[in-house]
């Protein structure tokens, strides 16, 4: 579906400078969690997680490497798809490391369910998922991150990585779509 970025604008929700404090604090509880670790393999899920991530390691003073995945989950349409495909996989191993998934959003819960059992297959000594926003009211499949930066509402957000229709993502903050006319 093509859209018309003329029909839509963007509101602020969450401040860019809110969002650096809370992942100051994230990275704090993360540091604490992993703190004897020899090796924590950072795994961002592309393409909405990449500014997440970078902010994210950056705070984080631990043995950090740094690994990617692409799954797709949504088309260019502002509705979930159940069928997860692995488009890019992880290049290193995983197996008895430390392992952290940073993602964007959890909405209905179905790509993080489908790449936390396709890790967990694994078998990595720790798995733990970072997420910058969840939306628990939508949620269809359980999933608990350990890490949340922000509850939100049923909204849909843009910004800081985030895109609709693959625009917006380097907006430096979160921001809803508010459809024009409505
Ligand atoms: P889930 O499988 O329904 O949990 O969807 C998770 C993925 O859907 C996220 O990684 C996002 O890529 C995308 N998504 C969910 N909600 C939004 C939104 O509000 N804006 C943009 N993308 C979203
Ligand atoms: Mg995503």
């Amino acid at each position: 579906m093509s859209v018309d970025h003329s029909s839509y604008h963007v509101e602020e929700l969450i401040s860019a400078i809110d969002i650096s404090r809370r992942i100051g604090t994230l990275a704090r509880e993360i540091e604490g969690h992993f703190k004897d670790t020899d090796k924590l393999v950072v795994v961002g899920l592309l393409r909405g997680s990449f500014i997440f991530i970078a902010d994210l390691v950056r705070e984080l003073k631990l043995p950090v490497e740094v690994d990617f995945m692409e799954v797709s989950s949504y088309g260019d349409a502002m509705e979930s798809s159940r069928n997860v495909r692995i488009m890019k996989d992880l290049r290193g191993e995983i197996e008895n490391m430390d392992v952290l998934i940073v993602e964007d959003i959890i909405d209905t819960g179905f790509t993080m369910a489908n790449v936390t059992s396709l890790l967990k297959s694994r078998n990595p000594s720790r798995l733990e998922i970072a997420t910058l926003l969840d939306k628990p009211s939508r949620r269809e499949v359980e999933v608990t991150a350990r890490w949340v930066g922000f509850e939100i509402p049923d909204e849909f957000v843009v910004g800081y990585g985030i895109d609709y229709a693959q625009r917006n993502r380097n907006l430096p903050y979160i921001g809803k779509v508010v459809q024009n006319g409505n």
